[in-house]
């Protein structure tokens, strides 16, 4: 158990005894400053005002009957009533020589929607943030034990694809092969869509391949199957150059869909909740309404019959309830959905798709920036496409480890340069309060000092060398622990904190705050190693022994760490 969740209990513990409504928690925090102790409890002020009775004599109360024999070393009641509590060192050294909690057994099914990048393109930046956010809380969940279902919802279906197939028709019948017409999606999109603009008889039959693709007809459906085959492999092919966990058993896109639409519409039209407008079906939703008291409309079918992609997440709304019997949705969208998402979350719930019980998060992010504070562009102001820009970090990543120049095999550069490039874009993405804007700047995200991947991957190599130095195995090195200098004391305590912190991502599902742990626990072993001495002669050995111990955790903790966001490490660089 974490030490703060022991703390917790101890603390309601005292406070049951002493008669204080359950309701009333300690509220347990880490401590801002060292000179207030390490955690500090401050619910006496809120259960003092509940008894109508003093905060400090209730704190004083609360000191005498918690029991913190072997844990704390100080206790103390500052101002109105906090209580300021300092850890025991020997306590630290025991927690850290604990072998890791179990696994939890399986708690919650967490369905994650993420990525869900539209076929009809390549993968743009614009996916970017969705999909290595999702990702990170992917690999998060499954680690503390929860059962996730990664869902990539792509968008492979609507009326673009009419005008692709008609394309792709066309190329065909010139004797081109579909993996080279395909080869540059953007390219294809570009010719396909002059076609449509320049040439009524090819932009009529784009529109009757649409209907025809909808209604099932063997050929449309055929050309859309080619089509589709490329453009998943492309986005597969992406996945894989991100380290993102995400393989072909993961897609469900909207097309999977195709034949609960109409069953959803007449479901929301028999509930009253679907209504006639101008020959469409629409859902008013009353709980969204504007300013003036219009409802905020959703529209499920349109005139000619043809479904909307809130169709599609209803229907995907029911069967990842209904199927996969999620206690949790996760969606990792753009803010800019943000109403999509709510009209979808309304409308689920009132049609009865979804249970009370059930937990449907929307969790949106902000838009990546360039330089000059605009969306994130080339510099002719096209879209960047993600395969440009994986190419581009790697590539910059590598004159980085040139510069260095360790003496490492050409193989080794290419391996670096890849864990560093990567690392850096994902980690820069990471480390930003996920719903704000953000600017995408290469040398911040490549520098090495500072928040960034490869000062993390830069700490961990440091470990690693001291145990070349040293001429042992980190792995499997195992020493007692004894914690006795303020530097190991603050890097125990960091180390004992990540499972608290783990919790906190899992819920609220910001993953900077796991950066930024992991830059201040990278940040204390940095002054731990420059304060205390390891492999010098003067150290008596069971100390050299005990802060060996201590490296091997940090390096074991910032792994684990990059690892539940998707970033790897190596031994050296
Ligand atoms: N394809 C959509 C887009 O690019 C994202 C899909 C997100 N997931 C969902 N269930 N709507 O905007």
């Amino acid at each position: 158990m974490s030490i703060k969740n022991l703390l917790n209990t101890r603390f309601q513990h005292a406070m049951q005894s002493l008669g204080i409504p359950d309701q009333c928690s300690p509220l347990l925090s880490l401590s801002g400053k060292p000179q207030f102790g390490d955690y500090q409890a401050n619910g006496a002020m809120g259960a003092a005002k509940q008894l109508k009775t003093n905060p400090r004599e209730l704190a004083q109360k609360i000191l005498d009957h918690v029991n913190l024999e072997g844990i704390a070393e100080k206790l103390e009641i500052a101002g109105p009533g906090f209580i300021n509590i300092t850890i025991k060192n020997d306590f630290l050294s025991a927690s850290l020589s604990e072998p890791a909690d179990e696994p939890q057994t399986v708690t919650q099914t967490v369905v994650i929607d993420y990525s869900g990048p539209n076929l009809a393109k390549e993968m743009h930046v614009g996916h970017l943030r969705s999909t290595i956010i999702g990702d990170a809380l992917a690999r998060l969940l499954e680690y503390q034990g929860q059962l996730v279902i990664r869902q990539n919802h792509m968008g492979d279906w609507g009326t673009q694809f009419g005008m692709l197939i008609a394309e792709l028709e066309l190329q065909l019948g010139q004797g081109d092969q579909a993996e080279l017409a395909l080869s540059d999606l953007e390219v294809f999109y570009q010719q396909s869509k002059k076609h449509f603009d320049a040439d009524p008889d090819f932009a009529d039959t784009a529109r009757s391949y649409v209907v025809k693709l909808q209604s099932g007809d063997v050929h449309c459906r055929k050309l859309w199957q080619q089509f589709i085959q490329v453009s998943v492999a492309h986005n597969l092919e992406i996945y894989h150059r991100l380290n993102v966990s995400l393989g072909p058993e993961h897609i469900k896109p909207e097309s999977a869909y195709n034949d609960d639409l109409g069953k959803v519409v007449k479901d929301l039209t028999a509930k009253e909740l679907a209504v006639d407008s101008e020959g469409a079906k629409v859902v008013f939703i009353e709980e969204l309404a504007d300013k003036n008291g219009d409802p905020s409309p959703m529209i499920v079918q349109k005139s000619g019959g043809g479904f909307l992609y809130a169709t599609s997440d209803l229907a995907a709304l029911r069967y990842r309830i209904n199927e996969l019997q999620a206690d949790r949705i996760l969606y990792f969208i753009d803010a800019r959905q943000s109403l999509h998402m709510k009209q979808v979350f309304v409308t689920g719930r009132k049609a009865g798709f979804v249970p009370d019980p059930v937990s449907l998060e929307h969790h949106s992010f902000g838009t990546m920036m360039g330089r000059d504070g605009r969306p994130f562009k080339t510099r002719s102001g096209g879209t960047v496409k993600l395969a440009d820009l994986l190419t581009e970090a790697v590539e910059r990543a590598e004159q980085l480890v040139r510069q260095k120049n360790n003496n490492l095999s050409e193989e080794d550069i290419k391996t670096i340069a890849r864990k560093v490039g990567i690392g850096a874009v994902k980690y820069a993405d990471l480390s930003k309060t996920r719903t704000n804007d953000y600017i995408f700047d290469w040398d911040a995200m490549l520098s090495f000092e500072g928040n960034t991947a490869p000062y993390l991957q830069y700490a961990y190599t440091r470990i690693c060398s001291i145990f070349r130095k040293a001429n042992l195995d980190i792995d499997g090195f195992s020493a007692p622990i004894k914690i006795a200098e303020p530097q190991e004391k603050q890097l125990a305590l960091k180390m004992l904190q990540f499972n608290d912190v783990l919790d906190q991502v899992a819920a609220d599902c910001y993953p900077h705050s796991l950066c930024s742990y992991l830059y201040e626990l990278a940040s204390l072993f940095m002054s731990f190693y420059e304060y205390c001495p390891i492999l010098k002669e003067d150290v008596a050995p069971e100390t050299a022994n005990s802060r060996l111990q201590l490296c091997a955790l940090s390096a074991t903790t910032l792994a684990q760490g990059l690892e539940l966001l998707g970033i790897e490490v190596m031994e050296k660089m």
